[in-house]
C-alpha cells in the first residue's frame, strides 16, 4: 500500500503532472489529495497511476492520458484519434465569432473538425447558428459528435474529403463563415517525430506534401460555399502566412489579412468574398 506522497515522489514526474494523474486515477480533487497525502491508497488505483506515470515518462501527452483538454472554457474529450486542441486555435474561434456578430442565425462550416473543438465552441457561443463540421476520419467524427452531445452543442457532422463531405446536400448550402485548422506541417518537417506530435494522428498533422496542400484545397473550394460577404479563416504554420494570403488573393478574396497569436506569430489568415 502506497501513499499519495510516495507515489508522486516515485513517479519521476513534475509535481503538477503527477498530481493531475493521481487525482484522475483516484477520482478526487486537488484539495482531497493534499489533505490525505499520507493515507494508504487502494492497490488497484496505485497500479493505474504507476502505469500512467510510466507512459507519461515515455512522452505520451497528458491530454491523452487524462482523456480531456480544455478549450475555450469547455472540457473536450480527446483520444489518440484526434489532435489535442491547442490554445492558439482559440484565435480562430474568436475571429469567426467576431465576423458573426450582428448576423442573425448564421451558417458556419468547420472543415477538419477533429475533437470538434472549433465547431462546438462556436455553436455554444452562438446557439442560433447552424454549425456544420466535417472530417475525413470517422474516428475523429465519433469523438466530435460525443463532445457536441456531452456539451449540449447543436452541430451536424459529415464525413469526407474537405468540401466533398458536403456533396449530396441539395440545394448546396452556403455559409457566412468557413473555418479550418487543417494539417499544415510539411512531410519532411522533423518536428513530426518529436514531442506530442509523435502520438497524434498523422492525418491531423501533415498533408504529406509541402504543408500547403490542404490549405490550397480549402481556399480553392471556398468561393462556391460562401455567401456574398462571407469569410474564410484558416490556421496555418508560423512561416506560411504570406503564402496563404497569396492563395486567398488568387482565389478572389478581398480584405485579406493575417492575425497574430499571443506569441506574436502570424497564426491565422482570412479574407472576405
Ligand atoms: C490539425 S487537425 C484540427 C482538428 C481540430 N479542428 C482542432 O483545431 O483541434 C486537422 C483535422 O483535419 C482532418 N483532415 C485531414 N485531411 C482531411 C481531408 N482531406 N478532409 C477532411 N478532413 C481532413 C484530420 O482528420 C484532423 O481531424
Amino acid at each position: 500500500m502506497a501513499t499519495a506522497r510516495e507515489l508522486i515522489a516515485g513517479s519521476g514526474l513534475p509535481l503538477l503532472e503527477a498530481r493531475m494523474l493521481l487525482e484522475r486515477a483516484l477520482g478526487v480533487g486537488r484539495a482531497w489529495l493534499i489533505a490525505h497525502d499520507d493515507e494508504a491508497l487502494p492497490d488497484d488505483r496505485a497500479a493505474v497511476f504507476r502505469d500512467w506515470a510510466r507512459r507519461r515518462g515515455n512522452g505520451e501527452p497528458m491530454a491523452y492520458l487524462l482523456g480531456e483538454r480544455e478549450f475555450m472554457g469547455h472540457d473536450f474529450q480527446v483520444s489518440p484519434a484526434v489532435l489535442i486542441p491547442r490554445p492558439e486555435t482559440e484565435l480562430l474561434v474568436e475571429t469567426a465569432l467576431e465576423h458573426l456578430r450582428g448576423r442573425a442565425t448564421p451558417r458556419v462550416l468547420d472543415l477538419g473538425t477533429g475533437s470538434g473543438a472549433i465547431a462546438v465552441s462556436i455553436a455554444l457561443a452562438r446557439p442560433d447558428a447552424a454549425v456544420q463540421a466535417t472530417d475525413l476520419s470517422a474516428e475523429a467524427l465519433a469523438v466530435a459528435a460525443a463532445n457536441a452531445s456531452r456539451l449540449g452543442a447543436a452541430v451536424t457532422f459529415a464525413r469526407g474529403d474537405w468540401y466533398g463531405a458536403l456533396n449530396g446536400a441539395a440545394p448546396a448550402p452556403t455559409y457566412d463563415v468557413i473555418v479550418s485548422n487543417p494539417p499544415y506541417i510539411a512531410a519532411a518537417d522533423p518536428h513530426l517525430s518529436q514531442g506530442d506530435l509523435r502520438h497524434e494522428p498523422p492525418l491531423a498533422l501533415t498533408d504529406r506534401a509541402d504543408g500547403l496542400e490542404a490549405l490550397r484545397a480549402i481556399v480553392r473550394g471556398a468561393p462556391a460555399w460562401l455567401r456574398p460577404g462571407g469569410a474564410l479563416w484558416m490556421e496555418h504554420g508560423w512561416d506560411q502566412a504570406a503564402r496563404v494570403r497569396d492563395l486567398l488573393h488568387a482565389a478572389g478574396f478581398a480584405h485579406v489579412e493575417s492575425r497574430r497569436d499571443l506569441a506574436g506569430i502570424e497564426r491565422i489568415s482570412g479574407g472576405y468574398l
